[in-house]
């Protein structure tokens, strides 16, 4: 994001802020407006310049309500990010999404770009290119949480006109580090990149996409990102010697080659007691 365009939007409200992507995207956003509201419930530390730091857990109903008023757009960073505990995943990924949204509608916000993820469609095997219209096969009560997250951003934009960009995110890390994010990774600059395209594209409606680098290994079909202007510049092929060097090759039925969610398919429940 160059700093010498004009910046958009009045507040922007950044939730997640404090964790792995959160960080990246709170060096960003300020480009884009002119006051960037951080939340989460983990320390944000000081208030930067044009920033304002609001702690909430995304469970409080009228902790949220407080946190969306006077915002223009969401970026929705925050929640559970992985398998656990369904109770963990309902309070941060169900009832947040909900609060979220109630007040997004309440306070008149214009559009939501969140975080859901890949592990909303986890269960299609990696034989098969899909887009982001297919039903969703999740793999994970994590996953399960997505795309329930998906089906409420729908609700609000066809009952309510709330804007939304579901971003189902691959693996966002600095680098790839395993054989599956050959095809899943998502780079940082494409990751901030792609926020920037789904706030700003006109008219998005419930658009869901998918968060990936332009790596050749993909297995999904990402035109609808393209249509909101999305043009990633990395590729995880740059790495691809560096991993089968360092990682064991894997059969055909294991888990982290069958699915598209990988070794996401494979977990336990995370409500049983361990044997
Ligand atoms: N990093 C990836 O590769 C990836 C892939 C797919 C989806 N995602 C999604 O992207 C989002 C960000 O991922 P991340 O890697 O930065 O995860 P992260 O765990 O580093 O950050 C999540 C943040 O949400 C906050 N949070 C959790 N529960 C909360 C609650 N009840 N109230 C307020 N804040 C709460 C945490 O404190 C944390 O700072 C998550 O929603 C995750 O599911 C990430």
């Amino acid at each position: 994001m160059s700093p010498s365009k004009p910046r958009r939007f009045r507040r922007l409200l950044l939730t997640g802020a404090a964790g792995a992507l959160g960080t990246v995207l709170r060096d960003h956003l300020p480009a884009l407006a002119d006051v960037l509201r951080v939340s989460d419930r983990a320390p944000l530390g000081e208030a930067r310049d044009r920033e304002e730091v609001v702690p909430c857990d995304l469970g409080d109903a009228a902790g949220m309500l407080d946190l969306t008023r006077d915002v223009d757009a969401v970026v929705h960073m925050g929640g559970v990010s992985g398998e656990n505990r369904f109770a963990d995943l309902h309070h941060a990924n169900i009832l947040g999404m909900y609060h979220l949204f109630e007040g997004c509608r309440k306070n008149g916000v214009a559009r939501v770009v969140w975080a859901s993820s890949n592990h909303a469609i986890g269960f299609y095997p990696r034989t098969r290119t899909i887009d982001a219209t297919v039903p969703q096969r999740p793999d994970t009560a994590y996953g399960l949480t997505k795309a329930f997250g998906e089906d409420l951003a729908q609700y609000y934009q066809d009952k309510y006109g709330i804007e939304a960009v579901s971003l189902r995110i691959g693996s966002c890390f600095p680098k790839p580090v395993d054989r599956r994010m050959l095809a899943t990774w998502l780079s940082y600059p494409d990751l901030v990149h792609l926020v920037e395209r789904s706030l700003l594209a006109p008219a998005v409606g419930h658009t869901v996409v998918f968060g990936v680098s332009a790596n050749q290994e993909s297995f999904w079909d990402n035109r609808a990102a393209s249509a909101l202007g999305f043009r990633p510049g990395d590729n995880a092929e740059d790495y691809r010697a560096e991993i089968e060097a360092s990682t064991p090759l894997v059969g055909p039925d294991d888990p982290l080659v069958r699915y598209q969610g990988g070794q996401f398919t494979a977990m336990p429940h995370a409500d049983d007691e361990p044997d």
